[in-house]
């Protein structure tokens, strides 16, 4: 099998792509920045955004599936990094290259909470999965809570958040009228799912909403990372309108560590009580957050 992944170089495509060579697939892996040959992969540099004709090399030989792992958090209008052009761009152009190359299967990421639809990260990632679900290929479609997971690039939440907490040895989190609650997934089990809709035919069609084991509210996810950075670490309640204030102000400093936007789709439910019938549906028990943070998970699976 030969499968072509955008997005492969970011944290769920490292993890990816080392599931999908353990399996024995042969990876075409889009990346707009050169890269580091590796056993199994082939790096096409170019932007999912362009025609395929752009990509150096071009894609070759049969392909079975595109997995479609683009996506962007944060907008920088400046250097043409936009949402509608990560999330709709990209969807729109990888659906109309599957079709014209003959390829049957497209694997698209998404995320949990996107029907909320309260700001253009979710605005278009719902259009993303419109445009896959319309495309008459066979789609299946993740969405998973916040992934944790090892991350060599270093682009994970958990990682990235442990780093502040080291660095600054305090953090806010929001005082509101929301639940502001998340269901962390393990990068390794958003993955396997991947892997095993390409073996199941069953997965066309599916929209699987992925959450971990657990349940938290933020704080008592920002406690969790807390306990385990060595040296005390302050966790201080803020006043969500007043972080949202500061926030819109310096969002736009690349070390600022959070939009406005991201607070706002923090605010809600972000779980997925339908998560049990995704892992039945791999057979595997989903890898708690404290497993990973205390090392307990074999080193295979911990990246
Ligand atoms: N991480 C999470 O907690 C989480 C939770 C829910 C959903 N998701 C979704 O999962 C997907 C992967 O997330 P991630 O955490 O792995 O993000 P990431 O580490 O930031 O990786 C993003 C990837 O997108 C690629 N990319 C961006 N624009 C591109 C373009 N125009 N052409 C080609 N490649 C492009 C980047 O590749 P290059 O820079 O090498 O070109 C990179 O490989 C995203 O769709 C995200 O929305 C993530």
């Amino acid at each position: 099998m030969q499968v072509l992944v955008a997005g492969c170089s970011g944290f769920v495509g490292t993890a990816l792509r080392r599931r999908f060579q353990r399996a024995g697939i042969r990876l075409l892996c889009l990346s707009r920045r050169p890269q580091a040959p590796e056993e199994g992969v082939v790096w096409l540099q170019g932007d999912a955004a362009e025609p395929p004709e752009t990509w150096r090399p071009t894609p070759q030989g049969p392909i079975d599936a595109v997995v479609n792992l683009v996506g962007i958090l944060r907008a920088f209008p400046r250097r043409g990094m936009t949402f509608e052009r990560a999330h709709v761009a990209v969807t729109r152009n990888l659906l109309n290259w599957a079709r014209e190359a003959g390829i049957p299967r497209f694997l698209q990421m998404s995320a949990l909470g996107i029907e909320e639809a309260q700001t253009p990260y979710q605005r278009t990632k719902l259009q993303a999965e419109a445009l896959v679900q319309e495309s008459g290929l066979q789609w299946t479609i993740f969405r998973p809570s916040v992934i944790f997971g090892k991350s060599p690039t270093g682009r994970d939440a958990v990682g990235l958040l442990m780093k502040y907490m080291t660095w600054l040895r305090v953090l806010p989190y929001f005082v509101a009228d929301a639940p502001y609650e998340l269901q962390p997934v393990y990068v390794g089990d958003v993955v396997e799912g991947f892997w095993k809709a390409l073996q199941d035919d069953g997965a066309v069609g599916r929209i699987w909403k992925i959450g971990g084991p657990r349940r938290y509210t933020y704080k008592e996810f920002l406690a969790t990372l807390a306990q385990r950075v060595p040296g005390p670490v302050l966790l201080v309640p803020v006043p969500e309108g007043l972080m949202l204030k500061v926030s819109a102000v310096l969002q736009h400093l690349p070390f600022w560590p959070i939009t406005p936007d991201q607070i706002r789709m923090l605010r809600g439910r972000n779980v997925a009580p339908e998560a049990g019938t995704y892992f039945a549906w791999l057979g595997i028990r989903p890898k708690t957050l404290e497993e990973y943070l205390d090392g307990r998970l074999p080193d295979e699976e911990n990246g």
